[in-house]
């Protein structure tokens, strides 16, 4: 009789978790087409700010400016924004893709670009390249506490939903080509247009003069040549650059 009661506590026990952590991941604000909309019953008010051009983590320690919540994604995310300092640990921190129903797509992390040892804001940024899975429309950027000790009182989370599209168009912003600044991965604009030159680069006939436009929008010096002739570039330039096109220039207002 006695252990029928011990067992009955235990279910109970468990049942009670159970719906608790079902109903807490459920419990949160989402920042929805510029909008905070509420899921489930979040014990914390909307946030303020940061719904629109940027996303804030309700307790306000993470703030993500790119992707923004629902942005449609294929093969690689551009990831930006600024954590607090303690959510870092060698200036990382991890991020997770996931399906919307939790099956995981790819493992990656954002670095820091200034100092991490600091409970201020520390800006960071970085890529997650992945293999679109078949069939799956939405996804979740899971970033986490890179927390070192393993402690789970230093547990803790921020999901920024994403949809997925082969047919995406390929566009890039100046940030994001800024990224792509060295001669073993130099990306480059002229007009409207991103190219990845890194291959050509062996083969250009002005040398290396080319890396000076590396990470950059590189029209005006590829018009002006003002380290060479001081000339436009030949039509079969132009015509060679086509090659190297790989999407669209995000314009900024
Ligand atoms: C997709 C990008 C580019 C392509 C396909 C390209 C192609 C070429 C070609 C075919 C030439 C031989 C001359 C001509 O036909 O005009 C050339 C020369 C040259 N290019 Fe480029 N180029 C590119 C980008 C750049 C950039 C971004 C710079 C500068 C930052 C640059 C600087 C030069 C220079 C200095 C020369 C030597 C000729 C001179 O002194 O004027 N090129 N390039």
């Amino acid at each position: 009789m006695f252990k029928r009661i011990i067992f009955l506590l235990i279910v109970i026990a468990i049942i009670i978790v159970g719906v608790f952590l079902v109903r807490g991941s459920e419990d949160r604000w989402l920042c929805e087409d510029g909008q905070w909309v509420k899921h489930g019953e979040p014990s914390t008010p909307a946030p303020t700010t940061g719904c629109g051009d940027e996303i804030t983590e309700p307790e306000g320690d993470v703030v993500i400016t790119s992707p923004m919540p629902n942005e449609i994604v294929s093969e690689t995310i551009i990831i930006e924004g600024k954590a607090k300092g303690t959510w870092f640990f060698e200036a990382t921190m991890p991020v997770d893709l996931l399906t919307s129903d939790g099956s995981e797509i790819v493992q990656g992390f954002v670095e820091a670009t200034s100092d991490w040892m600091t409970e201020e804001y520390v800006p960071f940024k970085g890529e997650l390249k992945f293999v679109l899975p078949e069939g799956v429309e939405k996804g979740i950027l899971v970033f986490k506490t890179a927390n070192a000790a393993g402690l789970p009182q230093f547990d803790d989370s921020f999901e920024v939903p994403v949809r997925f599209s082969e047919d995406a168009p390929m566009s890039y912003s100046l940030d994001e080509l800024a990224l792509h600044n060295t001669e073993q991965d130099c990306w480059l604009v002229l007009g409207d247009k991103v190219y990845d030159v890194t291959k050509f680069i062996s083969s250009h006939p002005g040398g290396k003069a080319i890396l000076e436009g590396c990470g950059k929008d590189a029209t005006e010096l590829f018009e002006t040549r003002p380290m060479g002739s001081g000339a436009p570039h030949s039509e079969n330039a132009r015509k060679i650059s086509e090659d190297y096109i790989i999407g669209d220039l995000i314009k900024v207002e």
